[in-house]
């Protein structure tokens, strides 16, 4: 190195650095990557061949990602230039070693993406233990192709790469919450597409509250008169489409009521629900009803909802209505209970219909920080109040998905990029059975001040911060979150380029663009 003069260093320092800005412009980081200086075209009519997998593809999940990758690499522009002898990628090879396209909790989503150096006639090659392994495959795909607006042909830099890729925690989620404003099918569909990009894999449905009741549930079907409106409802066909379509995109829907308190509008349709007219939360714990309606809900979402979960609330809980309303303060004392004693004993009883209809509960973390020895073991505790929640449910034996509000509600437009960045789910944990506790993070869109019109540019790109966060390995993430910014503001950017209102970097979530200028500038 004596030779090298301090000037050559920091050239070559500088080009390398304009080198990752321009060449590794991935979205999560993947675990693994290697790459070349190679060009490649994309063939015209670029194809997918599955021979030699075992997985068939009856369904057409990986058919319809396929085309939805090729889409979204053109997006919009006409691609018919003439390509020139050498370097034609002519398509993808895909091998998926399993056959069942179940998607749950733990699937695999392992990929190994190899993009060849500039040979004639090639093809990329997937390696995927399932489907769902091979759409991040796809995704990581396209991020890495152009479309050349001279050429007008699709080009694909720094040939060849190999790529192996899998995800850091296997639950990683996004809640939106259509009571407090109804959200349209097409805008769910619209998020449910946005989280493929960032390689999330959990839509949180946070489906009723005390604001509106939305959902048609055939066992009581008057529970969707807690709607808004007539048309702002969805079907208990919606709902099955919904998860249908999150599925085939790899992406798993965890349903949640909410009790016993944020459940007023439950009582519109059945008045019997509330402790009286004028006080009408928590539901009321003294009636027999109130467990039926659950459980009837509950047997409903079973045949809906597949995923492994199912969320129970039970947070921010007044008794007060219970302790004040004659008929279940009477019942509270012939039971010997007080109004905490009655939360409990409600939460208890809502997990045990919960588990009886096959499901694992999640449950935000009050009732842990009120009764954690009581819960179910298989309860997952949903962190929300603030740090330092996981490192006690793990310690306590019981599973945790991180949400605390200071870094990741995105409701809080004042909680910015880096602070989700950087927000870890297992600080202070360092025991690796422990670890294994914490199934990921979530980040969460309460939806006071949004709904069709802000939803988009209030949850991106800081969701893609988080996203990062769960899907790349520690030591592979920055210790500086400004040492992303550029990377992060290109996926911004192609947010936008695919339709996706992402908000810019700068200023305070879905701030608009401070200045004139380009893009990732902004
Ligand atoms: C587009 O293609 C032209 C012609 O091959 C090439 O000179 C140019 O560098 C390409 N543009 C980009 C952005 O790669
Ligand atoms: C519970 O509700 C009652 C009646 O609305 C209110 O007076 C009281 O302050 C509330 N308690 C808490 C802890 O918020
Ligand atoms: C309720 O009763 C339990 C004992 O069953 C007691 O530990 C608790 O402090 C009581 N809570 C209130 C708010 O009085
Ligand atoms: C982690 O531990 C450090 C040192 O004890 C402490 O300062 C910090 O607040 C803890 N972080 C959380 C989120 O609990």
């Amino acid at each position: 190195m004596a030779g090298v003069s301090s000037a050559a260093l920091l050239a070559g320092f500088l080009l390398s650095l304009s080198f990752l800005a321009d060449g590794l412009n991935l979205w999560p980081m993947p675990a693994s990557v290697s790459y070349g200086s190679g060009t490649l075209y994309l063939s015209n009519d670029f194809q997918l061949r599955t021979e030699g997998s075992r997985y068939s593809d009856g369904s057409g999940i990986l058919k319809e990602a396929f085309q939805r990758m090729v889409d979204i690499i053109k997006i919009a522009h006409v691609v018919d230039g003439s390509l020139p002898r050498y370097g034609v990628l002519k398509g993808l090879r895909v091998l998926v070693f399993s056959a069942d396209d179940k998607l749950n909790f733990g699937t695999e989503e392992s990929y190994k993406l190899s993009i060849p150096a500039n040979n004639k006639d090639a093809y990329a090659e997937i390696e995927a233990q399932t489907v769902y392994g091979a759409l991040h495959a796809f995704e990581t795909f396209s991020q890495l192709c152009n479309v050349n607006l001279t050429t007008n042909i699709i080009e694909l830099h720094s040939a060849p790469w190999k790529i192996v890729d899998q995800p850091r925690f296997p639950y990683r989620g996004l809640m939106i919450d259509t009571s407090r404003h109804y959200l349209p099918l097409q805008t769910i569909k619209n998020v449910i597409d946005s989280m493929t990009y960032a390689k999330l894999n959990v839509l949180h449905w946070h489906a009723v509250d005390r604001e509106s009741f939305p959902i048609e549930l055939p066992s009581f079907p008057k529970l969707w008169d807690g709607a808004y409106s007539y048309s702002e409802r969805y079907t208990t066909a919606d709902a099955h489409e919904i998860v249908q379509y999150a599925e085939r995109r790899g992406i798993n829907v965890l349903a949640e009521i909410d009790v016993p308190g944020h459940a007023r509008s439950w009582g519109i349709g059945y008045p019997s629900l509330w402790p009286s007219s004028n006080c009408q939360e928590p539901l009321d714990v003294s009636n027999e009803f109130t467990f039926q309606v659950i459980d009837g809900i509950l047997s409903d979402f079973s045949k809906i909802f597949k995923f492994k979960f199912v969320h129970l609330g039970g947070d921010e809980v007044n008794t007060s209505c219970w302790t004040r309303t004659p008929h279940i303060s009477n019942w509270l004392k012939n039971h010997g209970m007080n109004g905490s004693d009655a939360y409990r004993y409600f939460v208890l009883r809502a997990q045990k219909i919960a588990l009886s209809h096959g499901y694992d509960v999640i449950n935000w973390e009050e009732t842990f920080n009120s009764f954690g020895k009581e819960l179910s073991p298989r309860t997952v505790v949903h962190n929300w109040l603030g740090g330092g929640v996981a490192q006690k449910v793990a310690a306590a034996g019981l599973r945790c998905i991180v949400s605390n509000q200071d870094k990741w509600y995105l409701d809080h437009l004042d909680a910015t990029w880096d602070g989700f960045y950087m927000n870890e789910p297992l600080v202070n944990i360092t025991k690796p059975e422990q670890q294994k506790l914490i199934i990921g993070g979530e980040v969460c869109m309460w939806g006071e001040t949004v709904d069709a019109s802000d939803i988009e540019q209030t949850v991106w790109p800081r969701a893609a911060a988080a996203a990062e966060r769960l899907w790349t390995p520690l030591k592979k993430l920055a210790k500086d979150p400004m040492l992303v910014r550029t990377r992060l503001a290109h996926f911004r950017c192609l947010l936008n380029r695919r339709g996706v209102a992402a908000a810019p970097l700068f200023g305070l979530g879905r701030a608009a663009p401070p200045h004139q200028d380009s893009c990732p500038k902004q």
